[in-house]
Protein backbone atom coordinates (compact mmCIF):
# COMPACT_ATOMS: atom_id res chain seq x y z
CA UNK A 1 0.00 0.00 0.00
CA UNK A 2 1.49 2.96 -1.08
CA UNK A 3 0.67 5.75 2.14
CA UNK A 4 -0.44 8.99 0.69
CA UNK A 5 0.66 12.71 1.97
CA UNK A 6 -2.15 14.43 4.31
CA UNK A 7 -2.25 18.14 4.29
CA UNK A 8 -1.70 18.47 7.98
CA UNK A 9 -4.78 21.58 8.33
CA UNK A 10 -7.25 19.80 6.79
CA UNK A 11 -7.25 17.08 9.20
CA UNK A 12 -10.99 15.70 10.25
CA UNK A 13 -12.23 17.28 13.25
CA UNK A 14 -14.29 14.36 14.20
CA UNK A 15 -13.71 10.88 13.02
CA UNK A 16 -16.64 8.07 13.17
CA UNK A 17 -16.36 4.75 12.29
CA UNK A 18 -18.19 2.05 12.23
CA UNK A 19 -16.07 -1.08 13.08
CA UNK A 20 -17.60 -3.89 11.73
CA UNK A 21 -16.60 -7.06 9.19
CA UNK A 22 -14.99 -8.70 12.66
CA UNK A 23 -17.44 -12.13 12.57
CA UNK A 24 -16.47 -12.51 8.38
CA UNK A 25 -12.72 -11.77 9.27
CA UNK A 26 -13.20 -14.95 11.89
CA UNK A 27 -15.61 -17.36 10.03
CA UNK A 28 -12.93 -16.62 6.46
CA UNK A 29 -9.78 -17.95 8.84
CA UNK A 30 -12.31 -20.98 9.57
CA UNK A 31 -12.14 -19.74 13.36
CA UNK A 32 -14.79 -18.47 16.24
CA UNK A 33 -16.69 -14.93 15.59
CA UNK A 34 -15.12 -14.13 19.26
CA UNK A 35 -11.80 -14.36 17.70
CA UNK A 36 -12.26 -12.26 15.07
CA UNK A 37 -14.08 -9.68 17.58
CA UNK A 38 -10.80 -9.90 20.36
CA UNK A 39 -9.01 -9.55 16.78
CA UNK A 40 -10.64 -6.03 16.32
CA UNK A 41 -9.41 -4.93 19.91
CA UNK A 42 -5.75 -4.53 18.74
CA UNK A 43 -7.12 -1.86 15.88
CA UNK A 44 -8.94 -0.33 18.33
CA UNK A 45 -5.60 0.74 20.26
CA UNK A 46 -3.76 1.17 16.70
CA UNK A 47 -6.71 3.92 15.24
CA UNK A 48 -6.72 5.49 18.99
CA UNK A 49 -3.46 6.53 18.92
CA UNK A 50 -3.45 6.86 15.13
CA UNK A 51 -6.51 9.20 15.66
CA UNK A 52 -4.96 11.32 18.09
CA UNK A 53 -1.04 11.56 16.45
CA UNK A 54 -2.82 12.61 13.23
CA UNK A 55 -4.78 15.69 15.05
CA UNK A 56 -8.43 14.29 15.08
CA UNK A 57 -9.91 15.36 17.71
CA UNK A 58 -12.75 13.73 17.89
CA UNK A 59 -13.06 9.73 17.62
CA UNK A 60 -15.83 8.24 17.76
CA UNK A 61 -16.44 4.38 17.61
CA UNK A 62 -19.67 2.59 16.85
CA UNK A 63 -19.11 -0.59 19.31
CA UNK A 64 -22.50 -2.10 19.76
CA UNK A 65 -25.30 -0.86 18.95
CA UNK A 66 -28.89 -1.13 19.97
CA UNK A 67 -29.75 -3.81 17.90
CA UNK A 68 -26.57 -5.96 18.72
CA UNK A 69 -28.54 -7.09 21.82
CA UNK A 70 -30.23 -9.43 19.10
CA UNK A 71 -27.31 -11.26 18.90
CA UNK A 72 -26.62 -14.82 20.56
CA UNK A 73 -26.12 -14.44 24.44
CA UNK A 74 -22.95 -15.86 24.51
CA UNK A 75 -21.72 -13.35 21.71
CA UNK A 76 -22.60 -10.72 23.35
CA UNK A 77 -21.41 -11.77 26.95
CA UNK A 78 -17.88 -12.08 24.93
CA UNK A 79 -18.24 -8.44 23.42
CA UNK A 80 -19.49 -7.41 27.23
CA UNK A 81 -16.31 -8.81 28.53
CA UNK A 82 -13.83 -7.70 25.81
CA UNK A 83 -14.65 -4.13 26.15
CA UNK A 84 -14.58 -4.58 30.33
CA UNK A 85 -11.02 -5.54 29.60
CA UNK A 86 -10.27 -3.21 26.81
CA UNK A 87 -11.30 -0.49 29.25
CA UNK A 88 -9.54 -1.52 32.03
CA UNK A 89 -5.89 -2.04 30.11
CA UNK A 90 -6.54 1.35 28.12
CA UNK A 91 -6.98 3.60 31.17
CA UNK A 92 -2.79 4.06 31.05
CA UNK A 93 -2.84 4.54 27.58
CA UNK A 94 -5.75 6.95 27.52
CA UNK A 95 -3.82 9.03 30.43
CA UNK A 96 -0.93 8.90 28.46
CA UNK A 97 -1.74 10.10 25.38
CA UNK A 98 -4.56 13.17 27.12
CA UNK A 99 -7.51 11.24 25.23
CA UNK A 100 -10.74 11.75 26.83
CA UNK A 101 -13.18 8.94 27.18
CA UNK A 102 -17.16 9.62 26.64
CA UNK A 103 -19.87 7.33 25.86
CA UNK A 104 -23.26 7.82 23.79
CA UNK A 105 -26.42 5.34 24.20
CA UNK A 106 -28.23 3.63 26.62
CA UNK A 107 -25.13 2.54 28.87
CA UNK A 108 -27.69 1.91 31.35
CA UNK A 109 -28.38 -1.67 29.48
CA UNK A 110 -24.64 -2.63 29.89
CA UNK A 111 -24.26 -4.86 32.54
CA UNK A 112 -23.12 -3.21 35.91
CA UNK A 113 -19.52 -4.69 36.02
CA UNK A 114 -18.84 -3.00 33.05
CA UNK A 115 -20.81 0.11 33.71
CA UNK A 116 -18.17 0.49 36.94
CA UNK A 117 -15.18 0.19 34.25
CA UNK A 118 -16.42 2.29 32.12
CA UNK A 119 -17.93 5.23 34.69
CA UNK A 120 -14.26 5.19 36.31
CA UNK A 121 -12.78 5.33 33.02
CA UNK A 122 -14.23 8.57 32.13
CA UNK A 123 -14.14 10.24 35.35
CA UNK A 124 -10.14 9.34 35.23
CA UNK A 125 -9.92 10.88 31.83
CA UNK A 126 -12.41 13.69 32.09
CA UNK A 127 -9.81 16.81 31.96
CA UNK A 128 -7.63 14.81 29.38
CA UNK A 129 -8.09 17.39 25.99
CA UNK A 130 -5.75 16.14 23.55
CA UNK A 131 -8.91 14.29 22.02
CA UNK A 132 -12.06 12.88 22.22
CA UNK A 133 -12.65 9.27 22.13
CA UNK A 134 -16.38 8.66 21.97
CA UNK A 135 -17.64 4.92 22.52
CA UNK A 136 -20.93 4.30 21.16
CA UNK A 137 -22.48 1.51 23.17
CA UNK A 138 -26.07 0.28 22.90
CA UNK A 139 -26.33 2.93 21.04
CA UNK A 140 -28.88 3.50 18.47
CA UNK A 141 -29.81 7.04 16.12
CA UNK A 142 -33.54 6.13 16.30
CA UNK A 143 -33.56 5.45 20.30
CA UNK A 144 -31.19 8.37 20.49
CA UNK A 145 -34.16 10.85 18.27
CA UNK A 146 -36.72 9.41 20.05
CA UNK A 147 -35.54 10.19 23.68
CA UNK A 148 -34.65 13.72 22.47
CA UNK A 149 -38.04 14.14 21.64
CA UNK A 150 -39.48 12.94 24.62
CA UNK A 151 -37.33 15.24 26.72
CA UNK A 152 -38.70 18.17 24.11
CA UNK A 153 -41.80 17.41 24.71
CA UNK A 154 -41.26 17.32 28.72
CA UNK A 155 -40.46 20.84 28.30
CA UNK A 156 -42.73 21.97 26.66
CA UNK A 157 -45.33 20.12 29.09
CA UNK A 158 -43.47 21.80 32.01
CA UNK A 159 -43.82 25.33 30.51
CA UNK A 160 -40.02 25.48 30.04
CA UNK A 161 -40.00 25.67 26.28
CA UNK A 162 -42.74 27.08 23.80
CA UNK A 163 -43.11 24.78 20.39
CA UNK A 164 -42.05 28.19 18.57
CA UNK A 165 -38.48 28.26 20.05
CA UNK A 166 -37.62 24.60 18.73
CA UNK A 167 -35.62 24.52 16.02
CA UNK A 168 -32.13 22.01 14.78
CA UNK A 169 -30.55 23.44 17.67
CA UNK A 170 -33.00 22.47 20.13
CA UNK A 171 -32.85 18.96 18.60
CA UNK A 172 -29.22 19.09 18.74
CA UNK A 173 -29.55 19.84 22.50
CA UNK A 174 -31.02 16.77 23.50
CA UNK A 175 -28.90 14.50 21.31
CA UNK A 176 -26.07 12.50 23.37
CA UNK A 177 -23.29 14.65 21.17
CA UNK A 178 -24.81 17.48 22.05
CA UNK A 179 -21.54 19.47 22.68
CA UNK A 180 -19.40 17.62 19.99
CA UNK A 181 -18.99 18.47 16.63
CA UNK A 182 -20.42 16.89 13.73
CA UNK A 183 -18.71 13.70 11.73
CA UNK A 184 -16.57 14.84 9.00
CA UNK A 185 -16.37 11.37 8.10
CA UNK A 186 -17.76 8.48 8.11
CA UNK A 187 -15.92 4.98 7.88
CA UNK A 188 -17.44 1.71 7.72
CA UNK A 189 -15.27 -1.22 7.50
CA UNK A 190 -15.89 -4.73 5.78
CA UNK A 191 -17.72 -3.88 3.17
CA UNK A 192 -20.78 -2.91 3.90
CA UNK A 193 -22.73 0.27 1.86
CA UNK A 194 -25.33 0.97 5.40
CA UNK A 195 -25.32 3.06 8.40
CA UNK A 196 -26.56 0.39 10.50
CA UNK A 197 -28.71 3.16 12.53
CA UNK A 198 -25.67 5.29 13.29
CA UNK A 199 -25.42 9.05 13.74
CA UNK A 200 -28.36 9.60 11.62
CA UNK A 201 -28.73 13.26 12.43
CA UNK A 202 -25.24 13.53 12.98
CA UNK A 203 -24.06 12.11 10.01
CA UNK A 204 -26.10 14.63 7.59
CA UNK A 205 -23.21 16.15 5.56
CA UNK A 206 -20.29 13.65 7.02
CA UNK A 207 -18.27 12.39 4.13
CA UNK A 208 -18.56 8.48 3.69
CA UNK A 209 -15.64 6.44 3.79
CA UNK A 210 -16.41 2.28 2.59
CA UNK A 211 -13.66 0.36 2.78
CA UNK A 212 -13.89 -3.58 2.15
CA UNK A 213 -11.09 -4.12 4.69
CA UNK A 214 -12.40 -5.70 7.85
CA UNK A 215 -11.97 -4.37 10.89
CA UNK A 216 -9.57 -6.54 12.73
CA UNK A 217 -7.15 -5.44 9.45
CA UNK A 218 -7.52 -1.74 9.61
CA UNK A 219 -4.66 -0.02 10.30
CA UNK A 220 -2.96 3.44 10.78
CA UNK A 221 -2.30 3.75 7.17
CA UNK A 222 -5.91 2.68 5.72
CA UNK A 223 -6.65 5.59 8.47
CA UNK A 224 -4.33 7.45 6.54
CA UNK A 225 -5.94 6.11 3.09
CA UNK A 226 -9.16 7.43 4.05
CA UNK A 227 -8.48 10.77 5.29
CA UNK A 228 -6.45 11.11 1.80
CA UNK A 229 -9.76 10.51 0.24
CA UNK A 230 -11.55 12.83 2.38
CA UNK A 231 -9.20 15.57 1.52
CA UNK A 232 -9.54 14.95 -2.24
CA UNK A 233 -13.38 15.63 -2.08
CA UNK A 234 -15.25 19.00 -1.98
CA UNK A 235 -17.96 19.47 0.77
CA UNK A 236 -20.83 21.53 -0.91
CA UNK A 237 -23.19 21.45 1.95
CA UNK A 238 -25.86 21.80 -1.03
CA UNK A 239 -24.23 24.96 -2.54
CA UNK A 240 -22.18 24.80 -5.99
CA UNK A 241 -18.71 23.78 -6.34
CA UNK A 242 -18.07 27.60 -7.34
CA UNK A 243 -19.97 29.08 -4.20
CA UNK A 244 -17.89 26.98 -1.94
CA UNK A 245 -14.36 27.48 -3.59
CA UNK A 246 -15.16 31.24 -3.09
CA UNK A 247 -14.95 30.39 0.20
CA UNK A 248 -11.83 31.55 2.03
C1 LIG B 1 -18.63 -5.71 14.15
O1 LIG B 1 -18.37 -6.90 13.54
C2 LIG B 1 -18.72 -5.81 15.64
C3 LIG B 1 -20.07 -5.61 16.18
C4 LIG B 1 -21.13 -5.37 15.48
C5 LIG B 1 -20.22 -5.68 17.62
P1 LIG B 1 -19.50 -7.96 13.23
O2 LIG B 1 -19.61 -8.89 14.39
O3 LIG B 1 -20.76 -7.32 12.82
O4 LIG B 1 -18.84 -8.71 12.00
P2 LIG B 1 -19.58 -9.25 10.71
O5 LIG B 1 -20.31 -8.11 10.10
O6 LIG B 1 -20.50 -10.34 11.16
O7 LIG B 1 -18.46 -9.74 9.85
C1 LIG C 1 -23.03 -2.12 12.97
O1 LIG C 1 -22.63 -3.37 12.54
C2 LIG C 1 -22.83 -1.99 14.45
C3 LIG C 1 -21.45 -1.95 14.90
C4 LIG C 1 -20.39 -1.96 14.15
C5 LIG C 1 -21.28 -1.88 16.33
P1 LIG C 1 -23.68 -4.56 12.36
O2 LIG C 1 -22.90 -5.72 11.90
O3 LIG C 1 -24.48 -4.74 13.60
O4 LIG C 1 -24.62 -3.99 11.22
P2 LIG C 1 -25.63 -4.76 10.24
O5 LIG C 1 -26.48 -5.65 11.12
O6 LIG C 1 -24.81 -5.56 9.29
O7 LIG C 1 -26.39 -3.68 9.57
MG1 LIG D 1 -21.50 -6.75 11.03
Amino acid sequence: MTIPHLDPDHIPRHIAIIMDGNGRWAQRKGLARAIGHKAGVKSVQKIVKAGRELGVQVLTLYAFSSENWQRPALEVKTLMGLLKSYLKLELDNLTKNNIQLRAIGEVERLPAEVRDVLTDTINCTAANNGMILNLALSYGSRQEITRAVKAIVGKCLAGELSDAEINEDTVNDFLYTSDLPDPDMVIRTGGESRLSNFLLWQASYAEIYITETAWPNFRRDHLISAIADYQQRQRRFGKTGEQVQKQP
